[in-house]
């Protein structure tokens, strides 16, 4: 196998978009940034270099990072932030797994233009589980913020208040023409009779999003780098985080077709929904002497933003490759947890005299979590340091109307145990789907439904051929079970891929080990490790 070897700058850059110019952090001056392309079995080293003024971590998004948990990149948790005028050198391997995953800055709300795909080709001699298509596409939709990320962030922290909505939906970072002032459509010219693999990854901040091309059908073949039984659909549907594999055949009349993308508004009840409407677009062009340049391209029939029910066609439509090949679900679970997800009000410390409009904070079980401030969580692991973290991440929600509380609470979860988690969004007013994320894992997704899942309620379990993921979107006043066996140490965050969401407490840790002292199952920390 061979080693990637990647060097990524991360720099100020002067982007022009909605007729301004803004100043972005951006990695060796593009948006997206350099797409990582390695076959399954390589090994990956890629240089950072922090010349931006920030803070910065990244994060390989999906990468499982087994054995190598220094390289998994979320700032507190894994490690210290790289800081201005530093580098620090990820490297890990790409074992076990094929398809698109992503790479992202994971600190503040940098992800926002610091991000890219990296695809995972089947080694060199092996095949893809499906017909080799001809043409192989990344798709990488963004959000654009004509504001500093990094104010919105501290200004939402400060206020409470959710950062909603981006200023444009992007595709290989241009808006596409339907918006003001664009001066480039993202563009893919094909050859009639073709099959192109859609390489599609929602890199946005926080918006669920829709995607079609008009008068094409697609067939996904994998989610977050696990293959799929095929599934045909003409909507694909991406939470934050979410990548999906999709065959298109261009079988329409030879033209110009818009590939089209736009908002999926979770929030229920829908009036308070205050999405941006505006579609974001690029161009599939037939490459045919009869395809007429300047022809309009034909428009995809959009879903409403409110659409719920195509969302979750799409979610609980998926499933795992036909058995035999479909990786078995382990049967044995060590580990039952319940996580509610929460949005509520931190009670009022007792030294304010008002804490109205700066108590709005989210929670899984009525924890609060807050990362550490002066060492990150797996430092702490592998030296054993106290008063870090407590390992009282309880295993159920607290009785209802149990004040929130914060926390910096892990679970710790024995080596190669089975964990079952059922996820539980509120049923009452105001719900939304939450993308949930869990670093260091893949895992079986077993059952989604709407409303209070019913504990023991186990028949309705697929344990033939779920799709696995690493990403799950909890469905809006629904639920979902998933399960993982715990087979890499380290400290993995599991939390809501909305990005506004994390500071505000939607995550908890998982911390896998065998409890002795120091730890024989964790690596040491690379020398060049970042210190705080
Ligand atoms: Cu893609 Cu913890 O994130």
């Amino acid at each position: 196998a061979a080693t990637a070897n990647y060097t990524f700058t991360v720099e100020s850059m002067r982007v022009s978009q909605l007729c301004n110019s803004t100043d972005i952090i951006a990695v060796n001056g593009q948006l997206p940034g350099p797409t990582i392309e390695v076959n399954e079995g390589d090994a990956v080293a890629v240089e950072v270099i922090n010349g931006s003024p920030y803070n910065l971590t990244i994060h390989w998004h999906g990468i499982l990072q087994l054995l190598t948990p220094w390289a998994d990149g979320p700032s507190m948790v894994t490690q210290c932030p790289i800081q201005p005028n530093s580098s620090y050198t990820y490297r890990f391997n790409v074992t076990g797994q094929e398809g698109t995953l992503w790479w992202h800055a994971h600190s503040s709300f940098l992800r926002a233009t610091v991000y890219g795909a990296l695809i995972i080709r089947p080694r060199n001699g092996s095949a893809y589980p499906f017909p080799a298509p001809d043409q192989e596409v990344p798709i990488v939709l963004g959000e654009w913020w004509s504001r500093n990320v990094v104010d919105i962030e501290s200004d939402a922290v400060s206020s409470g208040q959710l950062p909603r909505e981006s200023d444009a939906f992007t595709v290989n970072g241009v808006t596409g023409e339907l918006y003001q002032c664009a001066n480039e459509t993202f563009t893919v010219d094909v050859q009639p009779n073709t099959t192109v693999l859609l390489r599609v990854i929602n890199a946005g901040l926080n918006t669920h999003l829709f995607f079609k091309v008009a008068g094409h059908a697609f067939t996904v073949v994998a989610v977050d780098a696990c293959y799929t039984a095929n599934y045909t659909t003409d909507t694909l549907v991406l939470a934050p985080g979410h990548t999906v594999d999709a065959l298109m055949v261009t079988n329409a009349s030879p033209g110009s077709y818009y590939m089209a993308v736009q908002a999926y508004d979770s929030l229920s009840p829908t009036t308070m929904a205050v999405t941006d409407e505006t579609t974001a677009t690029a161009i599939v062009r037939y490459n045919t002497t009869s395809t007429k340049k300047n022809a309009t391209p034909v428009m995809p029939t959009m879903p409403k933003s409110s659409d719920s029910a195509t969302a979750n066609a799409f979610y609980f439509g998926l499933r795992g490759p036909p058995s035999p090949g479909a990786p078995a679900v382990p049967t044995k679970v060590d580990v039952n947890m319940t996580i509610e997800l929460g949005l509520g009000q931190l009670p009022c410390d007792s030294t304010q005299s008002s804490c109205s409009g700066k108590s709005v904070a989210a929670s899984m079980n009525g924890v609060s979590f807050r990362l550490p401030l002066r060492m990150s969580l797996l430092e702490a692991q592998f030296n054993r340091t106290p008063g870090v973290y407590t390992a009282d991440f309880p295993d159920a929600a607290p009785p209802s109307g149990t004040p929130m509380v914060e926390g910096t609470k892990v679970r710790r979860l024995k080596y190669n145990s089975t964990v079952e988690i059922v996820l539980q969004n509120p049923t009452a007013f105001p719900s939304e789907n939450h993308p949930i994320h869990l670093h260091g894992f893949n895992f079986f997704v077993l059952a989604q439904g709407l409303g209070n899942f019913t504990p023991g309620n186990v028949s309705g379990y697929n344990l033939v051929d779920p799709v696995s993921r690493n990403t799950l979107a909890v469905p809006t006043g629904g639920w979902a079970v998933i399960r993982f066996v715990a087979n890499n140490p380290g400290m993995w965050f599991f939390h809501c891929h909305l990005d506004a969401h994390v500071p505000m407490g939607l995550g908890m840790v998982f911390a896998v080990d065998n409890g002795t002292t120091p730890d024989s199952f964790l690596p040491p920390p690379p020398a060049d490790l970042p210190k705080c």
